[in-house]
């Protein structure tokens, strides 16, 4: 085929996960014992009574029929009783809530919905890849503001160029941060509002990971912030809370100009969320809390634990993360973050991703996702005692 791709798709960088994917196929189509630690696939299955709910649903014949573009009124309800149980903040279901086919759609769309070429972006990196490759897509350019461990991966709003600010569109924060495990504190939050009011920018708060968070240290929704619905949309997800990433459920809540310009592009892209998810999703978020997400924490608590205990006896000097599926640490040197990632799979068959998917900034470290039984990376640490693999700076 000769036809060249749009520049849009051209500009995106490198996808370095289609080069793992290629390895782990090779590897397994060997007979490897892979231990995939690679993406953060939720391997906890969802509470037995969505599913429940799924399956009656499939079998009401309404409910296979297009759904509302904007979410159902009792799913936009839900998700407002939701939000205001475990966030304590107030949205209106019926102009400050819209349903995505999973947040990353969403986040992806609404760069589409304000991003005109040329407008800038301010993107902390290391980042989740959709947060700077929405804006590429869209024509726009992602600006990067660097973080680092010595900074809690939290950006320094202090050292962006005042000219950089006033011509800035968007800024995306993402707190507990993928792949760092990363959480920002109020004061970075208050911070982050009054930057944006400033400069008159868009501030776009994926949280992912809202629920995904240990030791008992809750992270603050964005909303909390008094004054933040004024410029803020947040993004939200029953991937990671409920396990159910195929499900493809999520959903954003914030400024109603902001969630109405992303339900209009999304009216002429998709037809909503399946009907049946959306009932089964109803169900998730009317759960007792305690009982399945309490468990669901608990369990990725105990492997965050084993796993950065076991990295620490081969030499690493790893913090536990507060909160997310990830521990982000440091190659040996003498390699890359993509080397290292793939002796790891030859010699150990254990898949960690590596840091240059998650931008520039990202090289020099792997991420491994807590997305495995403890047994199962207890036996991944051992392999890589076996091969020798340490480090020791
Ligand atoms: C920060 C962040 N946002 C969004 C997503 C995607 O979630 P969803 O399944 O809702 O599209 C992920 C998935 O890993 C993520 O890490």
């Amino acid at each position: 085929m000769k036809a060249k791709q749009a520049e849009r798709l051209l500009k995106l960088p490198i996808y370095v996960f289609a080069q793992l994917d290629k390895i782990k196929a090779e590897m397994a189509a060997k007979g490897a014992d892979l231990i995939d630690l690679g993406m953060g696939n939720p391997d906890i299955p969802p509470p037995p009574e969505i599913i429940e709910t799924l399956v009656k649903s499939l079998q009401n014949p309404e409910n296979h029929r297009y759904p509302s573009f904007e979410g159902a009124p009792e799913f936009k309800a839900a998700v407002a009783g939701w939000c205001r149980r475990q966030y304590n903040i107030s949205v209106d279901p019926d102009h400050e809530v819209v349903t995505l086919i999973g947040s990353k759609e969403g986040v992806v769309h609404f760069a589409f919905a304000y991003i005109d070429p040329g407008d800038i972006t301010l993107v902390p990196m290391p980042a989740y890849p959709a947060h700077f490759r929405g804006t590429i897509l869209a024509g726009g350019e992602p600006v990067v503001l660097p973080t680092t461990e010595h900074r809690g991966y939290v950006p320094d709003l202090k050292i962006i160029d005042p000219d950089i600010a006033r011509k800035a569109k968007m800024m995306i924060l993402s707190y507990p941060s993928n792949p760092t495990g990363a959480v920002a504190d109020r004061s970075f939050f208050e911070a982050a509002v009054a930057f944006c009011k400033k400069y008159d920018i868009i501030l776009v708060h994926d949280f992912a990971y809202a629920e995904i968070y240990f030791d008992g240290q809750k992270p603050l929704s964005m909303l909390a912030i008094p004054g933040a619905k004024d410029i803020c949309i947040e993004f939200h997800t029953t991937s990671k809370t409920f396990g159910m990433p195929g499900w493809r459920c999520g959903f954003a809540v914030g400024n109603r100009d902001l969630i109405e310009s992303l339900r209009k592009i999304k009216t002429n892209l998709d037809y909503g969320l399946f009907t049946a998810v959306q009932k089964s999703a109803i169900a998730a978020m009317t759960l007792d809390e305690k009982e399945y997400i309490g468990r669901v924490r608990a369990t990725y608590q105990r492997r965050r634990d084993v796993l950065v205990d076991g990295l620490n006896s081969l030499g690493w000097q790893i913090k536990k993360p507060a909160a997310s599926l990830y521990v982000w640490l440091p190659v040996p040197q003498g390699y890359d973050s993509t080397e290292f990632t793939m002796r790891l799979i030859e010699k150990t068959g254990v898949v960690v991703s590596p840091g240059i998917a998650f931008g520039e900034l990202g090289e020099g470290y792997i991420r491994a996702a807590l997305v495995a039984p403890e047994a199962r990376i207890s036996e991944g640490i051992e392999r890589l005692r076996q091969a020798g693999i340490r480090y020791d700076g």
